[in-house]
């Protein structure tokens, strides 16, 4: 595992955003795996720069987002649909056809998941952009005793659920579901970078990296994996030594 401390958020967020320019520019068909959450912001912030100075152009890039919530509306900005659009697809030349997340309004979401699958597995992902929750969780794989291998979808604990009621005018419009790439999707991407910002997440990054490999903390499982670009800030990387 290669990992990288920076001193700034800033840092991080344009080192990772040349990681997938370099990428795209090498392979313009490029298959990218996309996160949400409040990391990659900065990171999409930076890729948009590049592409309004013309350093890169996503006209063949294909995108697949790790989750989505079981549910909402893609127009609802809660959406994780929304998100991508908001941060990033709305302001480059990504045909939208080639941009792809779990569909959260599936009637069938096991039919749904299958199909994310048979699309992953026919243009497999060459670098997959990964957040890290306070827990261990990658995608939305919490820790349990057993974890799927591909897409399915997942109850969302008790303490997300409150998490998340903030952003909903009440506790029943707060989504009970999600459905996600599976720990085995994501660690067939050929190269992974896991992006971590943060104090809260100085433990959980030292448990992840270097303690047992194991399905409760789900990111320990990216140990098993040989291409994976861990990047820090100082808060969460002071546990690393
Ligand atoms: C988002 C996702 C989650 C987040 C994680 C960290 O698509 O799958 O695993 O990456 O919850 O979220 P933030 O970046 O908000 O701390």
């Amino acid at each position: 595992m290669e990992m990288i401390i920076f001193d700034t958020q800033q840092e991080l967020d344009a080192y990772a955003a040349e990681l997938i320019i370099n990428i795209v520019n090498e392979k313009p068909s490029a298959v990218l795996g996309l996160a949400t959450g409040s990391t990659p912001i900065g990171i999409y912030d930076k890729i948009v720069e590049s592409y309004n100075e013309k350093k890169v152009s996503f006209k063949e890039v294909t995108t697949f987002n790790l989750d989505e919530y079981v549910g909402l509306k893609p127009e609802n900005d809660q959406s994780y649909t929304y998100y991508m659009n908001k941060h990033l697809f709305s302001h480059i030349d990504i045909p939208s056809d080639q941009t792809h997340l779990p569909n959260g309004m599936a009637q069938d979401i096991e039919e749904e998941s299958a199909r994310y699958d048979t699309m992953l597995d026919a243009q497999p992902v060459d670098i997959q952009l990964l957040g890290l929750g306070h827990n261990g969780h990658i995608g939305f794989n919490e820790p349990d005793v057993n974890l799927p291998y591909g897409t399915h979808a997942v109850k969302l604990k008790a303490e997300t659920l409150e998490a998340n009621a903030r952003f909903f005018a009440s506790m029943d419009e707060v989504p009970k579901y999600a459905i996600t790439m599976g720990v085995g999707s994501i660690l067939k991407a050929n190269t992974i970078v896991l992006a971590v910002r943060g104090a809260d997440k100085a433990k959980i990054v030292k448990e992840a990296l270097t303690g047992p490999i194991t399905t409760s903390v789900p990111a320990s499982l990216l140990q098993t994996h040989a291409r994976v670009i861990v990047l820090l800030d100082r808060e969460a990387g002071r546990m690393m030594g």
